[in-house]
């Protein structure tokens, strides 16, 4: 697949490597796209702005400070029926006022107000939930050896898509449902950041629901 990374930092850039290493086209953008030439060589990506990443994928991956999401909205423009992985997170400290208003809206998930921002694509939450050192050092696993990643996604077929492109670098995908379940596994709740092992993960799961 063509994939457009929109953040190459900790979880992006990890991520695009490890999907450039299994066959995945890469796009890896960046406020300043010559600082990047590095990384891609090291895996035969490509280099390009947010607007020219965005045109290029048919999943994007969406891994930029949460508070920075609606101005780069507003460059990228809709991603017209391109699958979208959101990875961020709210943080007030970090992320000012959006943050602490999403937190504060019971009716609303981060990632349901990511996904109102760009309303024709199809939002997937993903990788979001998961420390970026055990992406990079616990990837291309096995079985139960399997870190788990969770998901969810209001299109069924975006979230087999994302759900592939999980397991394809050797971790299992959670899925945890649609986006409006999704708050368990945002910062504080029960299943945030907890890199668990797919058994460990589901047996937690389990506990809660
Ligand atoms: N760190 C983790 O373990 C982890 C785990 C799961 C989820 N997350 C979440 O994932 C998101 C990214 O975290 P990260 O740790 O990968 O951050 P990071 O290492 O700081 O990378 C974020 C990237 O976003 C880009 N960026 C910053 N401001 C921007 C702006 N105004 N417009 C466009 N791009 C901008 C920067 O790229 P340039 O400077 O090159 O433009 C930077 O490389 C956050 O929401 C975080 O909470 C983090």
């Amino acid at each position: 697949m063509k994939i457009g990374i929109i953040g190459s930092g900790n979880i992006g850039g990890t991520l695009g490597k490890h999907w450039a290493k299994v066959g995945h086209e890469v796009m890896f953008s960046s406020r300043h796209p010559e600082e990047l030439q590095d990384m891609a060589q090291e895996v035969q990506a490509k280099v390009g702005t947010a607007e020219e990443t965005a045109a290029f994928g048919e999943v994007i991956l969406l891994a930029i400070p949460y508070g920075k999401v609606p101005d780069v909205a507003q460059q990228i423009g809709s991603l017209d029926n391109k699958i979208l992985i959101d990875a961020g997170n709210p943080y007030p400290q970090r992320d000012g006022d959006i943050a602490q208003k999403v937190i504060d809206d019971e009716s609303q998930t981060a990632t349901g107000y990511v996904a109102s921002l760009f309303p024709r694509a199809k939002t997937v939450k993903a990788f979001n939930s998961i420390y970026f050192k055990v992406l990079e050092e616990k990837a291309f696993q096995s079985g139960e050896n399997r870190i788990a990643v969770q998901i969810a996604g209001d299109d069924a077929q975006a979230k087999q898509t994302v759900t592939k492109l999980i397991e394809e670098i050797g971790f299992a995908a959670q899925d945890i449902g649609d986006l409006s379940e999704s708050s368990i596994f945002e910062p504080d709740a029960p299943l945030y950041n907890k890199n668990l092992k797919i058994g460990e993960a589901e047996k937690l799961l389990s506990e809660i629901k």
